[in-house]
């Protein structure tokens, strides 16, 4: 009979084994919240990815275990004893599909980022629920319907970004609850309706930006006690009421307005006391009466062209940074003083009686009608370097370091789309430098690793490039390691850069892992499976053995046997003592000599069931320890049936129960130790780590 019992074992173990090998990594998991990871598979299933961007979401698997693409965790658990997912970031990984509700259930996620995919349907509202966030990024999508109120209860949300999709309906008063909202980027959608002036209690908004709308109603004149707003861009709506309010030019932090073809009536306000206007573009609208008479000595652009302007034009003499003063298409009359500007201005003054006075020397060479082409002419191109074309590999994903301090280093970039969505300049050229030193200075690096590969400018408008970022020369690698990438990464996705206001907000268009960075992904997924880890499946597969024979003898055997319920551990019996031939009982605190008070460097191994530690008994036996954690504590019957069972399974190749403890609400088995796995070998027959 013994030879059946083996037999039997040897399918139930093989059996085991090849459930727990499918999915190597279960063993290791289930320690994410699993009411998160139903909402992830939720949120899997109601995308369309059709490049199987989240082939690594499986259900049964763990997303904080088994590193599932795009989620990133809280690296301790909390205390309720599980890991919470803290970031979901998927841009641009070409999914369709819709939002699930279940979204909500992700109770502590700081980052939402669905940014550039092709998402429909509407926003759910069960986003409102995820008060930890702090990132909302839906932008350029193809989201449609009604912004939720709900979201209004985001209280530490920082950054809203829903632009670039087909939403409709009217921004929600609730949003004056985003208390802690700095930017607001709505632009490029079909919201409509008044600009709730409670908005105004947003006292640490910086930039708001819902150009290209259906904006109705007025300008709200409350918004002038915004402490902290730097850019307000409302271009392409249709406003209706008194124009701009005169209190506007209280907004003092302001350094770009852009108002832009916005029906707007009325004269332009007394902007004089901003100190820091860096950017004015109010053209194409109906404004009348004169120029503003001064305006901060820092401005780059100025651009009233297509109102009904009338009047003088200023002396605008002491504004050095000017790039572009655009008066075209307006009554302008007269000019104070002579035109006398800085070094490559650009003034346009065409369609202004101003042009026909034959007495304003040299003004008719302002006056020609708009070329049109000058911004997007600004374009660069990269310096060559000379070096030894065979020394760099020839393919596309190395290349030589323009500017490196060590000649000649050839290195692998990674390239990043990256636009700037409201800059406060006109041109970019004389700013390259300037903005060079920002990024690397922001990233901690140097200003050679960084090029921009390419910019150009669009609708907006706004500045589209390509950087390339260099690894240290220095360090003699020609890419930067996985922990670099991700770092760079995550200072670009969580907007970690210094808020500047000349450049303004940005957005991040890929990030895109190629040529030597493209299995970076699939690396950290293939590692070889540690011993403490094949330690615990062992033992995983012989707890899998032993609950399935338990079943099977507990159905048939006691069969009107009732569970008892589980109790927390608090509420058992300090002490249960039974006798079980061959297996010894241990007290709680024998465990506690042997595992050295379960200090982590005995630990051995984790499942969802709990911990497996190494330990010595005072005789210097050596044996491995598995304590159930909670909730995977069994009924105190089942757990003694369970020890009784494993007494009588011997096998030379299955380790043996050498004892238990039942005390003070824990359960624990103690098993011979399996110093290098001759089970596994007998199992798989193949070598594998
Ligand atoms: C989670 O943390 C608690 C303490 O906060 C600790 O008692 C518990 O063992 C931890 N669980 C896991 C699975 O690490
Ligand atoms: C994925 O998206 C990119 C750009 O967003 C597009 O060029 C490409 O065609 C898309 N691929 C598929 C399979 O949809
Ligand atoms: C959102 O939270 C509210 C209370 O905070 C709760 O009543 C509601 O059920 C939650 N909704 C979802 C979908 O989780
Ligand atoms: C802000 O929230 C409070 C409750 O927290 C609510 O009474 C109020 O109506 C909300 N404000 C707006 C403008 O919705
Ligand atoms: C926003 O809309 C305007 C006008 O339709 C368009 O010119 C511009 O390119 C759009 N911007 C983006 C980022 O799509
Ligand atoms: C600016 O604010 C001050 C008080 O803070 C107020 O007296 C003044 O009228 C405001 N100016 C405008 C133009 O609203
Ligand atoms: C204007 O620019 C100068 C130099 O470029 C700078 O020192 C000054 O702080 C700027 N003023 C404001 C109000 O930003
Ligand atoms: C130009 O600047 C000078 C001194 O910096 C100042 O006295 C003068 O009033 C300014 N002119 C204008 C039109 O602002
Ligand atoms: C004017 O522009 C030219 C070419 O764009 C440039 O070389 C020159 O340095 C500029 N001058 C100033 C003062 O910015
Ligand atoms: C980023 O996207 C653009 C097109 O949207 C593409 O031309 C460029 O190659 C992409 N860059 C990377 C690094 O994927
Ligand atoms: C990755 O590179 C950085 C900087 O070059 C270095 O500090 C770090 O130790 C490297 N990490 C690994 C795991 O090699
Ligand atoms: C998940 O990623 C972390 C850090 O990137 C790595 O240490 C760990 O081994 C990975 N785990 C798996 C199962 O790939």
């Amino acid at each position: 009979m013994s030879w059946m019992r083996s037999l039997g074992c040897v399918f139930v173990l093989s059996y085991c084994y090849l459930v727990l090998q499918t999915d190597a990594q279960i063993t290791d998991a289930q320690i994410t919240d699993p009411s998160e990871v139903d909402a992830l598979i939720s949120v899997k299933n109601s995308l369309v990815d059709p490049m199987k961007h989240l082939s690594s979401w499986k259900k049964g698997g763990d997303p904080c275990a088994s590193n599932w693409t795009g989620i990133f965790c809280f690296d301790t658990n909390a205390t309720d004893g599980y890991l919470h997912v803290r970031e979901l970031q998927l841009l641009n990984m070409n999914l369709s599909g819709r939002l699930t509700p279940k979204l909500g259930q992700l109770s502590r996620l700081t980052i939402l980022d669905f940014m550039w995919n092709e998402l429909d349907g509407s926003i759910p509202k069960e986003i409102g629920n995820i008060s930890s966030l702090q990132l909302l990024l839906l932008n350029g999508n193809k989201l449609s319907g009604f912004l939720p109120d709900e979201l209004g209860y985001l209280s530490k949300l920082d950054r809203l970004q829903v632009d670039k999709n087909y939403i409709s309906g009217p921004i929600p008063a609730s949003f004056a609850n985003l208390s802690s909202v700095k930017h607001i980027h709505m632009n490029n959608n079909s919201i409509r309706g008044q600009i709730p002036p409670e908005l105004s209690k947003l006292s640490t908004l910086r930039h708001l930006l819902l150009d290209n709308n259906i904006l109705s109603g007025y300008l709200p004149p409350e918004f002038s006690v915004l402490p902290e707003l730097r850019i307000l861009q409302l271009d392409n709506n249709k406003f209706i009421g008194p124009g701009i309010p005169d209190t506007y030019g209280n907004l003092s932090k302001l350094a770009k307005l852009s108002l832009r073809n916005c029906s707007l009536q009325g004269s332009i306000p007394g902007l004089s006391s901003i100190q820091n206007l860096l950017y004015l573009d109010l053209s194409k609208n109906e404004l009348s009466g004169p120029l503003p008479p001064t305006l901060s000595d820092n401005i780059t652009t100025i651009d009233l062209s297509d109102n009904h302007l009338n009047g003088s034009i200023p002396s605008f003499s002491n504004l050095t940074s000017l790039q572009r003063l655009d008066l075209s298409n307006n009554s302008l009359s007269s000019i104070l003083g002579e035109v006398n500007l800085p070094e490559n201005v650009t003034l346009r003054l065409g369609g202004n009686p101003i042009c026909h006075d034959a007495n304003i020397p040299n003004i008719i060479q302002f006056c020609e009608p708009e070329d049109g082409g000058d911004q997007t002419a600004e374009r660069r191109t990269n310096s060559k370097v000379t070096c030894d074309v065979q020394s760099c590999p020839t393919d596309d994903f190395f290349e030589y370091v323009a500017s490196s301090p060590v000649t000649c280093f050839c290195a692998a970039p990674l390239r990043i789309g990256y636009r700037l969505k409201s800059p406060s300049f006109s041109y970019f050229t004389p700013h390259v430098n300037q903005f060079e030193k920002y990024v690397t200075r922001s990233l901690n690096m140097s200003s050679y690793q960084l090029s921009i590969d390419s910019f150009f400018w669009e609708e907006g408008p706004r500045l589209r490039m390509y950087l390339k970022l260099f690894p240290p020369a220095n360090n003699h690698s020609t890419m930067y390691n996985a922990t670099e990438v991700q770092r760079i990464r995550d200072i670009f996705a969580s907007w970690q850069f210094p808020p500047n206001d000349f450049f303004g907000p940005y957005e991040l268009l890929n990030f895109t892992l190629l040529g030597p960075y493209a299995q970076m992904n699939v690396e950290s997924h293939k590692e070889c499976i540690s011993k403490g880890v094949w330690a615990a499946i062992i033992l995983a597969a012989i707890a899998c053995a032993v609950v399935i024979i338990s079943a099977i003898t507990v159905s048939i055997i006691v069969r009107n046997a009732r569970y008892s319920q589980r109790l927390p551990r608090k509420n058992l019996p300090l002490t249960v003592q039974m006798k079980i031939d061959g297996v010894e009982s241990f007290t709680f605190k024998e465990i506690v000599l042997a595992t050295d008070n379960f200090n982590s460097s005995t630990q051995i191994g984790q499942g969802g069931y709990g911990k497996v530690y190494r330990g010595v008994l005072p005789d210097k036996t050596v044996v491995a320890i598995k304590r159930a954690e909670e909730g995977s504590l069994q009924g105190e019957k089942e757990f003694l049936t369970e020890i009784q069972l494993l007494s009588r399974l011997h096998h030379r190749n299955l380790v043996s129960l050498a004892g238990y403890c039942v005390e003070r609400g824990e359960q624990m088995l103690v098993y011979e130790f399996l110093p290098n796995g001759t089970l596994r070998d007998w199992l798989s027959g193949i070598k594998i780590c």
